[in-house]
Parts: structure tokens; sequence; C-alpha cells
């Protein structure tokens, strides 16, 4: 053939593909999402094969791994015994909890890691919701907006009081981020980041996560809050208002299902994107691996790969750690 234009050229070698390769993952790109509890063990985590609840112990050494892989960022997640779970979920905000002491051991040991709090009730909520519920006349459940934010803040400003660098809010209330700025400068922490987990989608991939933390609903469901997996234009809508309230980094979550608002929120802001390959994404990947149907390591890689490609520039991932050690 004659032809002058031969785009294999540019894939002939593996120096010439490394010359022309676009996106290249590395540990530097990844936040690693880790679970707590209150226990002196390390549990295994029934729901996420491969992924482990920490004692306090067990998560300091765990994040001085990743850390030293060059993950730069954990963000916490604790499960709350049930006899501490209120319907406000006070216990959210008490400087002795599990997530404040967390905090504090972390920085202990590692000043320069940076350390990602999770803002929402959930956990600490007696019924499962990320806001206060209130049943109105007709017995259907309400999830109160303006209560659930002040609740927020008072969480945050526990969270920067033990130490943490970003506080990252999960609950897709309506005025939290602004709420949040105000609460925490107002504190004096004007240094605190807020991660903003704005395009949060109603997913059935959070399924796994919710058991790893006992924290399902006990009743209905989180579409008052969380986004419609239908829209888009709602995603770059929520995105703007976060960043004019005042977010260091937007997020959208999940990621692989979620490629296309990846992509149209890095088109409408110039805040740093984060994107949140879940829990049921993570275990797609495992469970076809420990079939022997795809190879977990390459299907893993390639799957982080195509989120940066989409546009985030950092990655929550339960592989944060093991990727890390495959990329070195
Ligand atoms: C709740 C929260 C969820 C996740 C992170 N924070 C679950 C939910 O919204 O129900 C999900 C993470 C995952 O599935 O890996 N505030």
């Amino acid at each position: 053939m004659n032809l002058p234009i031969r785009p294999r050229r540019n894939r002939r070698t593996p120096a010439i593909r490394a010359l022309v390769r676009e996106n290249v993952l590395t540990p530097a790109d990844f936040i690693l999402p880790v679970f707590l509890h209150e226990d002196a063990t390390d549990t295994p985590i029934a729901s996420m094969p491969g992924v482990t609840r920490w004692s306090l112990e067990g998560l300091v050494k765990e994040a001085g791994e990743a850390h030293a892989l060059g993950v730069p960022a954990v963000v916490l997640f604790p499960k709350i015994e049930e006899n501490l779970k209120s319907a406000r979920g006070e216990e959210s905000a008490n400087d002795d909890g599990l997530v404040p002491r967390a905090i504090r051991a972390l920085k202990a040991a590692y000043p320069a890691l940076c350390v990602i709090t999770d803002v929402a009730l959930d956990p600490y909520s007696s019924d499962g919701h990320d806001g206060v519920v209130e049943r109105d006349a007709r017995g259907e459940l309400r999830i109160l907006n303006d209560e659930t934010v002040e609740i927020l803040c008072r969480q945050a400003l526990c969270h920067a009081r033990a130490g943490a660098d970003i506080v990252s809010p999960s609950d897709m209330m309506d005025g939290r981020i602004g709420a949040l700025r105000t609460a925490l400068d107002g504190a004096g922490f004007q240094d605190i980041s807020i991660m903003s987990y704005s395009a949060k989608y109603a997913s059935a991939f959070y399924g796994p996560f919710r058991g790893a933390l006992e924290s399902a609903p006990k009743e209905g469901d989180k579409k008052t809050y969380q986004m419609d997996p239908g829209n888009a234009r709602e995603a770059i809508r929520e995105t703007l208002i976060d960043e004019a309230e005042g977010a260091d980094i937007v997020m959208v979550k999940p990621a692989g299902p979620y490629l296309d608002i990846i992509s149209r929120v890095r088109d409408c802001t110039q805040l740093p994107v984060a994107a949140y390959q879940v829990s049921g994404e993570y275990l797609m990947i495992e469970s076809a691996a420990a079939a022997g149907w795809v190879d977990g390591r390459a299907v893993a890689l390639e799957a982080l790969t195509g989120i940066k490609r989409a546009g985030a520039d950092m990655i929550l991932t339960y592989y944060a750690k093991r990727a890390a050690g495959w990329l070195r």
C-alpha cells in the first residue's frame, strides 16, 4: 500500500510507546481508603475480600507501608460500635473518638502523610443515613438538610482539631461546602482543605462498602440526596456550586461507570478533580481475577489508567498500595 500516514509507527517499540504515552499512572495519583475499628485485632472484611479493617496499630503500619511506596494520602472510614450510634450521630464530633485518635496516631508516626477524613453521618447514624432522619406525617422518611449540615460542621472541626489535612464531605447535603468553609475559617483552620464529593451518585456499587462498615440504611435509600445515575448536567451543576462555595478539590464517584462525568467535570472547572473507584468496582475486578477469568493486576492498572485518562488528577482506590507496588 502507498500509505504515507501509518499510526503504527508510533507504537513500534517500547521506547517509542513510552515517548508518546499521554497518561502515566504513578503512586502519587493514589489515595488509599482505610477501614478502622476499635478492636485490637486486624480483621479481614467479609464483604470486601482482600481488604482489612484495621486496629489503630495496624492502620498506622498499613498507612506507613503505602506512604513508603509513594502513596501521598489515606482517607479514613471508621466502623463505629452499635452502642455509639444515634439518630444525630453525636459520636462523630467526639474528640476522643476513633477517628480523631487515628488522625493523631497517623500524624505522629508520619507527619508528611496527608490524612483525609470522611465527613458524613452514616457510620454514626442509628438510621444508616448520611443525614438526620425524620418521619413525616404520612410516615415517609425525610433527610433533614440544614440540621445535618450543622452536625457535619462539628464533625469537620473535630477532625481539624485532631490534625486532619483535608476533610471530605461525602453526604451530598446542600450548602455543606460553604458551611464547612465558614466553620473551619471561624475556628482558625484556614489551611485545612475541603475535598468535596461533588457528584456522588446513588450507586449500587457501594454495596460491599456498606457491608464493611455495617452502615447500610435501615430503611429507604439515598436517592433524595445522592444523584440519579441517568444525570450528567446535574454533575456539572453540583461541581460549580461546590467550587463557588469554596471546595479545594471536587470528586466524581463512582469512577469507572462514570468516566464521561469525570471528563465533563474536568472541563468545567480549574479545580483538581478526584475520582473514587468504589468497593463494587474493586470487587468486580477482584472476583473475576480470583475466578481466573482476567489478569487482575493488568485489569486493575488498566481501569485506573482509564480513570486518569478521563481527567482525574487523583484516584481513591482500594488498589492504592498494591498498585503503587506494581508501578515500582
Ligand atoms: C458514605 C460513603 C459511602 C462510600 C464512601 N462514603 C457509601 C454510601 O454513600 O452509601 C462508598 C465507598 C465505596 O463503595 O467504596 N458517606
